[in-house]
């Protein structure tokens, strides 16, 4: 992995700042030390093959081991972490590499042999273990509520160590969403242009952050697509790709929807990026992100209503559910380590919910935005058979232009989603600058 002096510059502090919030979680919950465990390898069922792995996430955020399982690292108050570094003797698999000084330098670094190496380290007076390795815990307190609670809502907040791995997964995504794009105006098929983007990304597909939805036509309609179909479509008319990209485990999460000729649905299209470029930049510190998801949909309703595809006015749609059958998922998510990260919900340190609004209950972020936050802002409208089906049968039917519904439903749909970072000031779009970069 190339390791870039825009990211590692920044780590220290992000250690540093780790340590100031870890320790203030411990001590309101009453921990002495926390060990976190980097997970273990999964073997299917039968045989001895293992799942891609994926480690715990509360490693990740201290440490870029991406491909690292069977490590354990121990947190206690004013003292150096203690990373029990595993490295097997081992010829059937590659064992990981010595650590680079540029994270090491942070930790005090103990190679060891052997999966359990690391309890040699416990008891350390009140534990909390953090992680998903089975028997990690024995009797001691596994993955604690409200420590749990706690971390989550300090990672809603990012470092700027992080903010440059984010921005850094926006370019490379960009990248790679550029050359999906020409394979689309090539007349490429789904599966090529799938791995026409791992080619650019330089990535496999273990190594994303989620499965790349690569959507040709009336796919685009399946919000997430997940097959990619071998042959090539006769009449390759429309094309959506959800698809990002990590850097030290964090992610981008991008879409972008491509017409092959002008027209209606192009014009649509660009309708629907105006719109969420609006919508970018409405995300300031201090907004409700509820409120924000309620704004998107009277957008989207006011360009359905501008394209003739529905006959109501955007309020009236909105208050009656209609513009949901159009626009059934949330305006976005927090994004970081996970692609849909932790704590949109979460009100405060006991953990209670924040209601989604009666009648959205897809949104994952309900919080009122704050500086460090990054969300994802990604407006949709699309003609789901399914969902047009139910408003036939108990809406009112009317209120559908359904030749304008026909007519557009070859092309699937349409989704522009950025990432986007909410600052004491304006909002910062990670993803618009990496499409002009590297365009
Ligand atoms: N790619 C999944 C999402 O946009 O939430
Ligand atoms: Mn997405
Ligand atoms: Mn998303």
């Amino acid at each position: 992995m190339p390791v870039s002096e825009s990211i590692t510059r920044h780590y220290a502090d992000h250690v540093a700042a780790q340590q100031v919030a870890w320790e203030s979680a411990m001590e309101d919950e009453g921990f002495d030390a926390v060990i976190i465990h980097s997970g273990s390898q999964v073997i299917s069922f039968l045989d001895d093959y293992h799942y891609p792995f994926r480690p715990n996430p509360h490693f990740l955020a201290w440490l870029p081991l991406t491909r690292h399982d069977e490590c354990a690292l121990v947190i206690r108050p004013g003292e150096k972490p203690v990373l029990y570094y595993y490295q097997p003797t081992d010829y059937w698999y590659l064992p990981p590499s010595d650590p680079d000084a540029w994270w090491a330098d942070h930790f005090d670094v103990r190679p060891v042999r052997e999966p359990n190496e690391w309890r040699t380290g416990v008891p350390l007076g009140r534990e909390a273990y953090i992680g998903d390795a089975p028997d990690l815990a024995g009797e001691g307190d596994l993955n604690p509520r409200g420590l749990i609670t706690r971390l989550h809502l300090a990672r809603t907040r990012k470092t700027e160590y992080e903010l440059a791995c984010m921005a850094e997964a926006n370019r490379v995504a960009a990248r790679a969403h550029l050359a999906a794009a020409a394979a689309f105006r090539e007349g490429l098929g789904e599966f090529e242009i799938h791995h026409r983007y791992l080619d650019a990304a330089m990535s496999d597909d273990a190594e994303l952050p989620y499965g790349n939805i690569v959507a040709l036509n009336e796919h685009a309609a399946v919000l997430h697509y997940q097959q990619r179909e071998r042959t090539r479509p006769d009449d390759s008319r429309s094309f959506l790709i959800d698809a990002g990209a990590t850097m030290h485990a964090y992610c981008s999460d991008i879409t972008r929807t491509w017409a092959r000729e002008p027209g209606e649905f192009a014009d649509m299209i660009d309708a629907m990026d105006a719109l969420q470029l609006g919508l970018c930049e409405a995300m300031w510190a201090g907004a409700d992100y509820r409120n924000l998801h309620l704004r998107a949909h009277l957008d989207i309703a006011g360009v359905l209503s501008e394209f003739g595809v529905i006959n109501v006015d955007a309020q009236t749609a909105v208050e009656s559910g209609l513009s949901s059958v159009f626009f059934p998922h949330g305006l976005g998510h927090y994004i970081g380590l996970q692609t849909h990260d932790v704590a949109g919900l979460i009100a405060d340190e006991r953990g209670i919910e924040i209601p989604r609004p009666k009648g959205h209950p897809f949104l994952r972020l309900t919080r009122v935005l704050e500086p460090g936050n990054v969300v994802t802002v990604e407006p949709g409208l699309y003609f789901i058979p399914v969902l047009l089906d139910q408003w036939r049968a108990t809406g009112d039917v009317a209120a559908i232009n359904w030749d304008k519904v026909e007519a557009l439903s070859p092309y699937g749909g349409i989704r522009v989603e950025d990432n986007v970072v909410v600052t004491t000031a304006e909002p910062v779009n990670l993803t618009r600058p990496a499409f002009e970069a590297a365009g």
